[in-house]
């Protein structure tokens, strides 16, 4: 038989969350362990890799795109080996095969890790692999990564979700809660300290419920002041919090924490009660208000952010209204918004008085403009005032900008002076505000 010449360069695309791009970190550092090299263009890649999401129909459409776009780099290398890994991958398996022939094989949420094995099955078997399944297994197999010189690192601390929104796909692609040993992620921040990382990124999809899981007794506040205590690190911080689990530990523990950033993602998704309980939240507007007013007492220089969906089934005009009204009560330092997007399989999706897609848009719009409008008037709360930041590297725009964030997650840039590196805390000086970034002078 033929040989088939392994692969060696390979290019991961991610398409997700911030776990997606977790996921693809662990999948590089398997390739590079089994020695593989990184190359930056599809044309150069003998292994490509898209780590897809599915959370809204946007990010399958443009995956499904990219997929089709790989057809032709197929045919010009038929030795070219095509995985698809991730929650796309873990909710249409061998549909994936069906709409895309030259895709080689697929690989579900639950064993991203053991992508050099399905690699070696193509090769042997020359046949297409699925690799769909649900693992409970012991998180042996994740490594703390950090290239070098690199400033801020994820670590994931646990996997899935047990919610249910009645909106979301998750929980159907990631499988039930999934907690990680404290002792193995202290260890990973240890070690990703000696690599020189500043700032780490505790994630799951909901911390607040890390360890519920567990027999051993500690909760997410425990392992935040755990954290704290780890010599080394400059920062952390975690994604993403539920508001309906956040409590008065997790806030002291910031509170009293010298490492714990001041920042709060506090997902509402909705400003109206009734759209709330539909979404299956567990919190209504008063319990959310109160929890902010809770957090900017005890924190007044905290920044809280949150995510907000348009259009959920059942929205009307007024319910809108409701959230628009909550949105410039609450000033929320920033906003992710996003049009409801249903996805089969979820309650939702067969829920009646669907909203119409140019109606959702519309409504989309209206808040963006009322959001933008309150992140710049507190942005510009902040000019003439020098910040801290965590120093990341050239901007991307230009390079003769620097780029830094804020213990309260604000991007700050700054024109590069001589003596910046990545990971130094330097002040920098506002002297002009936007939506989405603060400009400043370095402080010599
Ligand atoms: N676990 C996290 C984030 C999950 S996905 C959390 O609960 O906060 C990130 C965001 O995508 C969600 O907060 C929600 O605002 C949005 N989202 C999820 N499903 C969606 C859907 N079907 N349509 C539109 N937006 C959605
Ligand atoms: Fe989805 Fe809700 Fe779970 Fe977040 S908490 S991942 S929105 S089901
Ligand atoms: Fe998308 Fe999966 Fe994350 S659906 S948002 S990549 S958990």
């Amino acid at each position: 038989m033929e040989q088939i010449k392994p692969p060696h360069k390979y290019i991961i695309l991610s398409y997700g969350c911030q776990g997606n791009i977790s996921d693809s970190e662990q999948m590089a550092a398997k390739l590079l362990q089994a020695g593989y090299e990184q190359v930056y263009q599809l044309e150069n890649a003998d292994l490509i890799i898209l780590n897809t999401c599915c959370v809204r129909e946007s990010a399958e459409q443009k995956i499904y795109g990219k997929i089709g776009e790989l057809k032709k780099l197929k045919q010009l290398n038929p030795d070219l080996i095509i995985g698809i890994t991730g929650c796309l991958a873990q909710k249409d398996k061998e549909n994936l095969f069906r709409k895309a022939p030259h895709i080689d094989f697929v690989t579900g949420t639950f064993v991203v890790h053991q992508i050099l094995a399905h690699i070696q099955q193509v090769l042997e078997t020359r046949e297409r692999v699925l690799a769909v399944q649900e693992l409970t297994d012991d998180f042996n197999h994740v490594i703390p990564v950090a290239a070098d010189g690199q400033v801020s690192a994820w670590v994931p601390i646990m996997y899935g979700c047990n919610n249910f929104c009645t909106y979301c796909i998750v929980p159907y692609v990631r499988g039930r809660e999934r907690s990680r040993a404290q002792n193995d992620i202290i260890r990973d921040i240890q070690v990703l300290v000696q690599k020189g990382v500043k700032e780490v990124t505790l994630l799951g999809q909901n911390v607040n419920s890390y360890g519920k899981d567990r027999q051993d007794d500690i909760d997410f506040a425990d392992l935040l002041n755990s954290t704290d205590e780890i010599e080394g690190i400059e920062r952390i911080r975690y994604m993403t919090s539920h508001p309906r689990d956040m409590n008065a530990e997790v806030i002291e523990a910031i509170r009293s924490g010298k490492k714990l950033c001041e920042h709060f993602h506090l997902p509402i998704q909705s400003g109206s009660d009734t759209i709330l309980k539909e979404m299956n939240r567990g919190y209504t507007t008063d319990y959310y208000r109160r929890l902010i007013d809770e957090v900017r007492q005890k924190l007044p220089h905290a920044s809280v952010t949150t995510d907000i969906i348009v259009g959920f089934p059942g929205e009307t005009a007024g319910l809108f209204e409701e959230t628009l009204d909550f949105i410039n009560e609450m000033r929320f330092d920033a906003a992710y918004t996003f049009v409801y997007s249903p996805r089969s399989g979820t309650p939702a999706a067969q829920m009646p008085n669907q909203v119409p897609l140019a109606e959702r848009k519309e409504r989309l719009q209206q808040l963006m403009n009322l959001q933008n409008q309150i992140s710049l008037a507190i942005n510009e709360t902040f000019t003439g005032k020098n910040l801290e930041v965590l120093v990341e590297g050239p901007s991307k725009n230009d390079a003769a900008y620097w780029t830094g964030r804020t213990r309260t997650n604000k991007i700050v840039i700054w024109k590069k002076g001589d003596q910046e590196e990545p990971g130094q805390l330097l002040n920098v000086k506002i002297d002009k505000a936007q939506t989405w970034l603060l400009k400043g002078q370095l402080c010599i």
